[in-house]
């Protein structure tokens, strides 16, 4: 296996074993057998491109049963409303300017788009989560995003002043083709916006849990400017973001059209200070997630022992990586809950742990809940304020095993 963004030789450095397709939720009763994939990860000795090792195949993730909802959290909402106002009020301003979204899921960002009564176009290859997009007034293609798409869209809707993505272009492992379909499809002057979780923010909080069939890609300034650079393109300007238990927001232009943000030299310089992509750095994250494997499966099982009730909260994509990885079923955790629809009445994949609505944490409330959606916890504590004032208490793993 070779990076695939430069074709160098990848060096490992973690390894969680054999597991399922993370949203691949199962139904009771269904008796066929479970996809399982080696799950590691590596880094690029040329490029520095932090990436999975083994690719799974893309139809087998995204399909017309792909339960993963944006709208979920009201953070993520807010967030989404926020960037798209950003856009009308700062690149869409020409005459008849148009934005295409890679991954639009079920609309949340373009919704705004379209009702400001601006051109857009979503791509989303997940038919069930593109048929809210649509049902939100959102115009909608049901494909997955490369040369040939691009191509296809530029011939009958003209230059893109914007291509957006977030969460969705660390998912993508055909680089190539998406870079060759972004210098189609963009706008001499145009900008390809994109936010995914930040290598960074992962190594500090030893947030194993970001690492999964869906993550192919880790991205650092670094890596996304050698990528940029690859392909014609410049990293003009980087944002951090909060969300999701940190992400970074890079704004890529063609060489030479727009200025460099004093923003990007910055993040570069911290990177290269902290050693993000340094064996040493890499190897110490690696001792770290170990240690909080093993930590959680000791106060899980002393919780069992204790006759305890702990029950999973959110039935995220991360929890997949957890439970697999330490070895965690329906024996130390007794259900999960979840607000999304999809996922209710389903078992987690290969832990087979059960997945319920929101409304059965509180039926009655458990003494501990295991926060899987510890990226949404500030929206998940307010919300669910009474657990705590009930007696009960919150266990997370990021960035350490924790009782609160
Ligand atoms: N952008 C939304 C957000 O941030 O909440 C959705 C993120 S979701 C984790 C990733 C989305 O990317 C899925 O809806 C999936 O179907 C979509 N996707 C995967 N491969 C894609 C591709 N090649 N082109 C466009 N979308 C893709
Ligand atoms: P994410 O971390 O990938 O965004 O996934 C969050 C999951 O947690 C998703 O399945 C929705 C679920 N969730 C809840 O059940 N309750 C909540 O309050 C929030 C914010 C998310
Ligand atoms: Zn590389």
């Amino acid at each position: 296996m070779s990076c695939r963004v430069c074709s160098g030789r990848l060096r490992p450095f973690a390894d969680f074993g054999r597991q399922p397709i993370s949203d691949a939720f199962v139904t009771p009763g269904d008796t066929r057998e479970e996809f399982f994939f080696h799950l590691a990860v590596g880094i690029c000795e040329t490029c520095t491109m932090v990436q999975l090792l083994e690719e799974v195949p893309r139809e087998r993730m995204f399909h017309e049963a792909y339960p993963y909802l944006s709208s979920g959290s009201a953070v993520m909402r807010e967030h989404f409303q926020a960037l798209a106002d950003h856009l009308l009020a700062t690149e869409l301003t020409g005459e008849d300017p148009f934005v295409v979204e890679l991954g639009c899921n079920d609309g949340t960002m373009l919704r705004r788009v379209a009702e400001a009564g601006v051109r857009h176009l979503g791509v989303e290859p997940s038919g069930g989560v593109a048929d809210l997009a649509a049902a939100k007034g959102v115009r909608v293609r049901k494909d997955f995003f490369e040369e040939a798409t691009a191509a296809q869209i530029r011939a009958t809707d003209g230059p893109a002043d914007v291509i957006y993505a977030a969460n969705t272009l660390c998912h993508i492992p055909y680089m190539e083709s998406i870079l060759r379909g972004v210098d189609i499809l963009l706008s001499p002057g145009g900008v390809f916006v994109f936010e995914d979780p930040y290598l960074a923010d992962i190594v500090d909080r030893a947030a194993f849990d970001q690492i999964y069939d869906e993550h192919f890609f880790f991205f650092a300034a670094g890596s996304v400017q050698n990528m940029a650079l690859r392909a014609g393109f410049e990293l003009v300007e980087v944002e951090r973001l909060p969300v999701h238990g940190g992400e970074v927001r890079y704004t890529l232009a063609r060489q030479g059209a727009r200025r460099r943000s004093p923003a990007v030299d910055e993040l570069l310089a911290t990177e290269t200070a902290a050693g993000i992509t340094d064996p040493a750095t890499l190897h110490k994250f690696t001792a770290r997630v170990e240690h909080t494997r093993d930590t959680l499966v000791a106060v899980l099982a002393d919780l069992r022992q204790r006759e305890a009730r702990v029950v999973g909260y959110g039935a995220t994509a991360k929890s997949a990586t957890v439970l697999n990885y330490c070895g965690i079923g329906p024996d130390l955790v007794s259900f999960v809950c979840d607000t999304t629809p999809a996922k209710q009445g389903r078992l987690t994949p290969g832990s087979r742990i059960p997945v319920r609505s929101a409304e059965a944490f509180a039926d009655p409330y458990p003494d501990y809940a295991l926060l899987f959606a510890w990226n949404h916890a500030e929206e998940i504590m307010k919300k669910e304020a009474a657990f705590r004032a009930a007696g009960g208490r919150w266990i997370l793993y990021v960035p350490e095993v924790q009782i609160i």
